[in-house]
């Protein structure tokens, strides 16, 4: 057998004379089950030492091109399909896949391909280190609260076992939030009505799945949290948009806005995302009312209800939930770290068979270790003392931002219900369109918001902003506000 050296001069000599080889099986100069020129002929071949080609032969193997005999040699293998890191071929920059048949592909996929894309969502959250940060989604951290975190993880990889969790949750951790969710939220529920779940985002998941999305119907805030949504709209529910004012969803609304197949809404009572409202005692009843009557579930997204500054205490919609209409979902995302992805879910007594099941179905359970380490925070006593720490830190940034958008932008209305950590700003109909340019033009001047079309089913009635106050540095709150400020004047007097 000849066999060509071609040396391309890239990377190590092994590497070179291992794509040589490679080639000529590929190109079938070598066939199958062919024997390659002895190891000593190929050094010879090649100019290069044995244990060099040993090293060469060795990642042919590997890589499913060569098989060795003991005794007998080394042969081109029979079957080459799967074989090397490129699937057997070229590069996968050099392949040309065929077209997507998505007459194979399921409604759900067909839903998931038309969302807008996850990768660009994510790029914007990674984007280079804003000078001027009012994202609303990442909490505050401190010195103290990361040599906690890291004691509770290396406590937690000691103690975890190594076969799967419990899909339910683990025991410690369903102890400590049902304790915690009693204390804090007034949802008095045992531990074995929590279910721990991937975020507040797998919740939703995980709910739409048990409830008819073909044919069905949402009930749910608009604007409204743009996540929450896609995740029904790709389960197949259509979207049924009730509005929202300053006081939070508009209960009043639902007889004549909500269709009959809708047999779920989704809402945040305890601070309405993105405007601001906490849902009053009349409306939480109306709305309690309603999904009796109508035999829906409630989704209560209390994502943030922790946070209370201004605001007067309110408990949860769960807390006067008589009938078993709501699904509580509360999240660590605001209070320990979104990164967890660590959330859970007090379901109606009637669902929590179907909803663990769904967990399981699902994934099998959420880890274990990150479960473990959170349930050491919160046991510790570290997680009370980091909320209690991160509140001060909040209530300072939050006074510094209102006084300081009251004094500089005076003619937008703000809507600051005294809780969560973020406030809403109404900018005006003028702004109706302009919002894309308006956050063009700040990102250039370093300064990160998050995009307020994203919550609006028509992103062209958008004339807001939303200003978050948990990563923000005090000191740079006012320039902030003031480069804000400036940037609307532009746009105003250029109009
Ligand atoms: C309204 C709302 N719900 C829930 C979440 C958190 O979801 P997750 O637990 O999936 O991080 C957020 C995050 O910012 C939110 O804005």
């Amino acid at each position: 057998v000849t066999i060509r050296t071609i040396l391309d001069g890239k990377g190590a000599l092994y590497q070179q004379i291992y794509r040589s080889i490679r080639e000529d099986i590929l190109s079938g100069r070598l066939k199958r089950g062919e024997r390659l020129p002895s190891v000593r002929e190929l050094a010879s071949d090649f100019g290069a030492s044995r244990m060099v080609i040993q090293d060469s032969l060795e990642c042919l193997a590997a890589d499913g091109f060569v098989y060795s005999s003991p005794g007998r040699g080394v042969f081109v293998s029979d079957n080459l399909d799967g074989a090397g890191p490129h699937g057997g071929s070229r590069p996968a920059s050099a392949r040309v896949e065929s077209p997507l048949d998505q007459s194979a592909l399921s409604e759900f996929a067909m839903r998931a391909l038309s969302a807008s894309p996850a990768d660009a969502f994510y790029k914007r959250l990674s984007a280079r280190a804003p000078i001027f940060d009012f994202a609303y989604w990442m909490p505050a951290t401190t010195d103290s609260f990361r040599a906690k975190w890291v004691q509770a993880a290396a406590a937690a990889a000691k103690l975890i076992g190594a076969s799967y969790p419990d899909p339910h949750g683990e025991p410690l951790l369903r102890q400590e939030i049902a304790k915690y969710v009693c204390r804090a939220r007034d949802v008095f529920c045992e531990p074995e009505d929590v279910v721990v779940c991937s975020g507040a985002q797998q919740a939703f998941d995980l709910i739409s799945r048990c409830f008819k999305g073909e044919g069905g119907a949402v009930a749910f805030e608009e604007p409204g949290y743009f996540n929450a949504r896609r995740s029904f709209e790709a389960n197949g529910f259509a979207i049924a948009p009730i509005g929202v004012d300053d006081k939070g969803l508009q209960t009043f609304l639902l007889d004549e806005m909500a269709p009959r197949n809708a047999r779920l809404l989704y809402a945040t009572p305890s601070h309405q995302m993105p405007v601001g409202g906490i849902l009053p005692l009349e409306r939480r009843r109306e709305l309690l009312d309603w999904a009796e009557r109508r035999s829906a579930y409630i989704i209560e997204d209390d994502y943030d209800g922790e946070f209370r500054f201004a605001a007067k205490y309110v408990p949860s919609l769960k807390s006067m939930d008589e009938k078993g209409r709501v699904f509580y979902v509360g999240t660590f995302s605001k209070t320990i770290l979104p990164s967890l992805r660590l959330a859970y879910v007090v379901p109606p007594k009637q669902l929590l068979g179907a909803f663990v099941n769904a967990k399981m179905i699902i994934d099998h359970g959420a880890s274990s270790f990150v479960q473990t380490a959170a349930a050491l925070f919160l046991e510790s006593g570290a997680f009370a003392q980091h909320l209690a720490a991160v509140k001060r830190i909040y209530a300072e940034r939050r006074d510094l931002l209102i006084e300081s958008l009251s004094a500089r932008i005076p003619e937008a209305r703000l809507i600051d219900s005294g809780a969560g950590l973020h406030v809403h700003l109404y900018l005006g109909e003028a702004f109706r369109g302009k919002i894309g340019p308006l956050l063009s033009a700040l990102s250039q001047k370093s300064i990160l918001l998050s995009d307020p079309r994203d919550y609006y089913m028509d992103p062209a009635n958008c004339d807001s902003l939303i200003l978050g106050y948990a990563q923000i540095h005090p000191e740079l709150i006012d320039e902030g506000v003031a480069h804000i400020a400036a940037q609307l004047q532009m746009m105003k007097a250029a109009a």
